[in-house]
């Protein structure tokens, strides 16, 4: 994912940051609440606080269901121009094996719906997901009134 900074030095200024461990679906409301604190912060309008609290509740789950838990980090920056909210799940859960799969919508080894990881990349204005066996990291970016 590319640096923050538009100055260049790759460093944006930290607003405010949250971090919610969640062991197990009774944490999802704590992410949802912690990233609607930090939406208003930020300054969000509805819809854009609608979409990084859905992500990070859908963030959340995933952590919860194929993890057996892990962490959500949010960090709202301003990156010399604008404010943006970033969302990191991190787990040291099994790994996702085909990522590319796992982004389809409609996939799900959880007979899930399939959507939480697609919807996330559509909510949000930047997305990477990073996994191996030792586990997952999911970054996710949403700038104030779009990117
Ligand atoms: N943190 C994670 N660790 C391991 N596997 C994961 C993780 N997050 C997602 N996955 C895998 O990716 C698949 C797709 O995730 P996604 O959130 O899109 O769908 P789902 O959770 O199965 O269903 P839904 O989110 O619609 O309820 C999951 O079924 C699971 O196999
Ligand atoms: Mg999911």
């Amino acid at each position: 994912m590319e640096p923050l900074s538009s100055s260049g030095n790759g460093v944006a200024d930290l607003i405010r940051v949250s971090d919610v461990a969640v062991a197990s679906r009774d944490d999802v409301p704590a992410v949802a609440r912690a990233t609607r604190d930090c939406a208003r912060v930020a300054g969000f309008g509805i819809e854009d606080a609608e979409c990084v609290i859905l992500a990070a509740t859908e963030l959340a789950t995933n952590l919860a269901k194929y993890a057996a838990g892990g962490n959500i980090h949010i960090s709202l920056m301003d990156d010399g121009a604008r404010t943006v909210l970033q969302l990191e799940s991190s787990d040291t859960g099994p790994g996702i094996p085909d990522t590319e799969q796992a982004m389809q919508d409609g996939f799900s080894t959880g007979g899930g719906l399939g959507a939480g990881l697609p919807g996330i990349r559509r909510l949000m204005d930047q997305f990477e997901i990073t996994t191996s066996s030792d586990g997952t990291r999911v970054v996710a970016r949403k700038w104030s009134s779009g990117r």
